[in-house]
């Protein structure tokens, strides 16, 4: 007998905590010990624990937590939920919440060095008052949380622990591709348990972390026969005869968990482990969890049921009060029911709820049937946003709800998809705005909506962005509004390469303005000049626009700057004056406005100051807003400049990046030779021509 005969099992068949030692992993334990000691060494590693629901990832993923704390790593650990896809950066925040709330305030501070305090904005906790700014970038999130982990890292050897990777949001898995690239040189380890992709909520992108070529995959094996004869001589206390075992053996695959079930059924159906019952346990199959869930719950007073199914609504980790709230039960009651949840095995923990197994809570949520769970979803969404959860607590919630014309649920949806679009998860913002949509909005409100969810498409790159403006456009009601939608539309034509249909928009949108917003105006005249400067047709439109430009009499605002950037731009494509460029471009840049819009400008400005030599210039106002380019969702306008940039001539735009990859790309590709501007000094781009 091992020690695993002596592990005890609770009454649903799952063990309490890992068997140990794990029965058949021997393999996997030895892998598992070589990547943390590597990492150890600075040799950062991927490890991924694959296999289908119960093979025994969270086992294994026990094991590594102890094997990291023993080798004295820091251990940082989050579990996915099953319903928490739509919480941006869930999973991070998971990971790091609690090391960086625990640390003293200069060990923070080392912590959140450098790029780092880019993510701060995700961790409000850490600081009272009100929240900064979250930068509105992908990659300087990215970047920062690397650098975050990073720090932590370089402070203390790290080992990151993250269970039921299959259900985690988009941008933490995003970010774990991101850092799964850089991990060279990282006193850091991820292990990460997961479903096969095909389970999870994004399957492209987790297979593409699975098949990343620093991952090290393990897949645990079912269990073979001999395990499955001890597990069952230890479970029912009988030397089981040899066709009773083959009968466990092929109801339950050799699944852990299934075999605990199954056994666990056995023993109360009180069948003797004979060959002549082997049949019987054939028709036990491996639905002896949810059986054993229901068989449970049955046998509890309706308090307990209703906080286990309130429980199940919420997720995992949810607060008792929550839990409480939306089974209407005073709060000791709930406790009471919750005391008593822990003691049939159904939960580990009362206080946060803590399920004793996933399987546990898919069980519950089963119960409770398709009605119920809409009423019961909109409930939990009130209760969350009542106690001041994050928005994206009660957004996932009403994700679920069926619409109803609720001006309630649009709001919070909106304020929800605000902070996804802040943090740069334009997918998540773009399901809260859809769902938004179908509500659906009255009056002024389906205008706003319809214009963010355009601009939050339009950032993810979908087509429906150009259908979504127009609508904005014709669902406006005042003016000025309305002409907003309509630059925005034209902008998005500009991007989808339709520029004849952008003109068109464009022309007719300033036209219907009028003179009594001259800021919007000069935006248009900004636009319709880049626009038409791509079609040969319309140069003459260019061509009388850009003369129209008095300089001396632009107004200042938003507008101003982008016509400013135009004229630098224009100035340098023409071979005109060296000086006018540079001055015109700094002078947009300066105005501090560019960045903030989804408009041509910004490029308009950098690529003027790079076409002039300022390459220094040009580099540090690109990084800036943009943080580090070349991964995942660039947006349209990131990959237009590098693209423009690069067919420009200047070699020197692979000083934008770190990244050795994203540099060998650029430099690999043979710039075409063009006219440069006269110049008094040497520009750095010239060195190698
Ligand atoms: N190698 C093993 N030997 C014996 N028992 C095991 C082994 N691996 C797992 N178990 C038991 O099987 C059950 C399921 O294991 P675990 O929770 O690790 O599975 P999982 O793969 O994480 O499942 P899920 O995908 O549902 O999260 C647990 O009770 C665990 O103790
Ligand atoms: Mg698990």
């Amino acid at each position: 007998m091992t020690s695993a005969d002596r592990q005890p099992t609770n009454r649903l068949g799952i063990r309490a905590g890992p068997a140990r030692p794990l029965l058949e992993r021997d393999g996997e334990l030895a892998a598992l010990q070589e990547a943390v000691a590597a990492a150890r060494a600075g040799e950062g590693r991927l490890v991924a624990i694959e296999g289908s629901a119960g093979i025994g990832k969270s086992s294994l993923l026990a094991e590594s937590r102890a094997i990291a704390s023993g080798a004295g790593m820091r251990v940082l650990g989050a579990r996915a939920g099953e319903h928490e896809a739509e919480f941006a950066f869930g999973v991070v925040r998971q990971l790091f919440e609690q090391a960086l709330a625990n640390a003293s305030a200069d060990q923070r501070a080392e912590l959140l060095a450098g790029a780092a305090a880019l993510v701060e904005p995700l961790f409000p906790a850490l600081r009272p008052g009100p929240a900064p700014a979250l930068a509105d970038s992908p990659f300087a999130m990215q970047h920062g949380l690397y650098w975050l982990a990073a720090n932590m890292a370089y402070l203390k050897p790290t080992c990151l622990i993250v269970d039921d990777l299959h259900w985690a949001d988009g941008p933490s898995l995003h970010w774990l591709g991101y850092l799964v690239r850089r991990l060279e040189g990282l006193p850091l380890v991820v292990v990460a348990a997961t479903r096969p992709p095909e389970q999870g909520n994004d399957a492209a992108l987790l297979d593409e972390l699975l098949t990343d070529p620093a991952a090290l995959i393990i897949q645990p094996a079912p269990l073979t026969f001999p395990s499955i004869t001890q597990l069952t001589r230890m479970r029912l206390g009988l030397e089981p005869a040899e066709a009773f075992c083959a009968a466990v053996a092929v109801a339950t695959g050799g699944n852990p968990l299934f075999v605990g079930a199954l056994l666990d059924a056995i023993a109360q159906e009180r069948l003797e482990p004979t060959g002549a019952h082997a049949r019987a346990v054939l028709g036990l199959g491996p639905r002896a969890i949810s059986r054993a869930v229901s068989v449970r719950l049955g046998r509890l007073p309706p308090d307990s049921i209703a906080v286990a199914r309130a429980a199940a609504m919420l997720g995992d980790g949810s607060a008792l009060r929550h839990a409480a709230a939306l089974a209407e039960l005073d709060l000791v009651v709930a406790g009471r029911a919750a005391s008593r949840l822990v003691r049939v095995d159904l939960f580990r923990a009362a206080d946060p709820i803590e399920f004793f197994h996933p399987v546990v809570r898919s069980a519950l949520y089963d119960t409770i049937d398709a009605g119920t769970r809409i009423v019961l979803h909109r409930r939990a969404a009130e209760i969350l946003a009542a106690a001041g959860a994050p928005p994206e607590r009660a957004a996932g919630h009403l994700l679920r709800v069926a619409p109803a014309g609720d001006p309630g649920v649009v709001h919070a949806l909106r304020v929800a998809a605000d902070r996804a679009l802040a943090s740069g998860a334009y997918t998540t913002a773009v399901e809260y705005l859809r769902r938004a949509l179908a509500e659906p909005p009255e009056g002024e409100e389906r205008f706003e909506v319809l214009l963010e969810l355009g601009l939050a498409e339009r950032r993810m790159g979908a087509p429906d962005a150009v259908g979504r403006l127009e609508a904005a456009m014709h669902a406006a009601t005042e003016p000025t509004r309305r002409a907003w939608a309509g630059l925005e539309y034209g902008r998005t034509l500009f991007y989808a390469n339709r520029l004849a249909g952008a003109i068109t928009v464009l022309s007719e949108a300033s036209d219907a303005l009028g003179d009594d917003d001259p800021d919007l105006k000069e935006r248009f005249d900004a636009e319709i000049i880049a626009t038409a400067r791509w079609v040969a047709d319309f140069y003459p439109l260019a061509a009388e626009r850009l003369a129209a430009i008095d300089e001396t009499e632009l107004h200042g605002g938003g507008g101003s700057a982008q016509l400013l950037a135009t004229l630098a731009v224009d100035e340098a494509v023409r071979c005109g004056s060296r000086e006018q460029a540079t001055r015109r471009a700094r002078q947009a840049l300066a105005m501090g406005v560019l960045q903030d819009e989804d408009a041509i400008g910004y490029q308009h400005a950098v690529n003027a100051l790079f076409m002039t030599g300022e390459t220094e210039k040009a580099c540090a106002a690109y990084e800036q807003p943009y943080g580090e380019p070349g991964d995942g969702e660039t947006p349209s306008r990131c990959r237009t400049c590098l693209a423009s940039s690069r067919t420009s001539g200047f070699d020197s735009v692979a000083c934008l990046t770190p990244n050795p990859t994203f540099a060998r790309d650029l430099s690999s590709a043979e710039p075409p030779r063009r006219p440069r501007l006269p110049s008094s000094g040497t520009p750095a781009h010239s060195q190698r021509s």
